[in-house]
């Protein structure tokens, strides 16, 4: 199954990916995550992120398409992958598809993650993050027992740099300009699949699973 993941920032693709892996066996490749790992090492391509991301814009399309191409090469994608995060424009959209069609291996499905606006805000303000086993939590919906500790591991919870409310609306309005409009692009394509992703998060994975047509 090779899968993208759509959706505005807080709507869930994290969290839902997190669940796909664990039950279809394949790789979660977001490239928010393998940035954020850049920033973390202080790697040459961390350095040249950092300061798009802390703004809460796009990072450049020339890096993350490199990065992507890198990935889905890898051996662990030949079963299919789910992609969170990318692609975020057209001319990302256009290249991965380009890509993909010179691999014989087409993408399966876009599936579009709804969440209304208001709800991403607190979404995204309460989330915190365990630095050892990157288990996510929500201050607001779905707390930790011990506050900054991972219910999991024990290890310490941190708090995205770009979760702060200024960079928040900036990153909606970015998706909005930007990231929306593909919807439309793969529902040309005919690939174009949606569930509402508000309520529990064991019921939209139900929904999620049933849209995939995998009970
Ligand atoms: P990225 O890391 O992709 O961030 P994002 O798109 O803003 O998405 P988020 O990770 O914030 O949201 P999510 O949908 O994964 O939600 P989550 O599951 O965590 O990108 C970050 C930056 O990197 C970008 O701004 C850009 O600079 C750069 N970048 C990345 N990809 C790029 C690309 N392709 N091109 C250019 N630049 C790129 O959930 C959020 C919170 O809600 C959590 O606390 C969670 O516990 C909670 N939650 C989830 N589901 C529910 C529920 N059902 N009910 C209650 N709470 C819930
Ligand atoms: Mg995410
Ligand atoms: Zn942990």
């Amino acid at each position: 199954m090779r899968l993208v993941l759509l959706g505005a920032p807080g709507a869930g693709k994290g969290t839902q990916a997190k669940k796909l892996i664990e039950k279809y066996s394949i790789p979660q490749i977001s490239t928010g995550d393998i940035l954020r790992k850049a920033v973390a090492d202080g790697t040459p391509l961390g350095k040249e992120a950092k300061s798009y991301m802390d703004k809460g814009e796009l990072v450049p399309d020339s890096v993350v398409i490199g990065l992507v191409k890198e990935r889905i090469a890898q051996d662990d994608c030949k079963k299919g992958y789910i992609l969170d995060g990318f692609p975020r424009n057209t001319a990302q959209a256009e290249v991965l598809d380009k890509v993909l069609a010179e691999m014989g291996a087409p993408l399966d499905t876009a599936l579009s993650v709804d969440v209304d606006k208001d709800v991403l805000m607190k979404r995204l303000t309460g989330r915190r993050t365990c630095k050892s086993c990157q288990q996510m939590y929500n201050v607001y919906f779905s707390p930790p027992k011990k506050e900054g500790v991972c219910d999991k591991c024990g290890g310490e919870l941190f708090q995205r740099n770009d979760d702060k409310e200024e960079t928040i609306k900036k990153r909606l309005d970015v998706y909005d300009a930007q990231t929306a409009p593909l919807m439309g692009y793969y529902k040309k394509k005919g690939i174009l699949k949606s569930v509402m992703g508000l309520g529990d998060i064991n019921e939209i994975f139900s929904k999620v699973c049933a849209a995939l047509g995998k009970k």
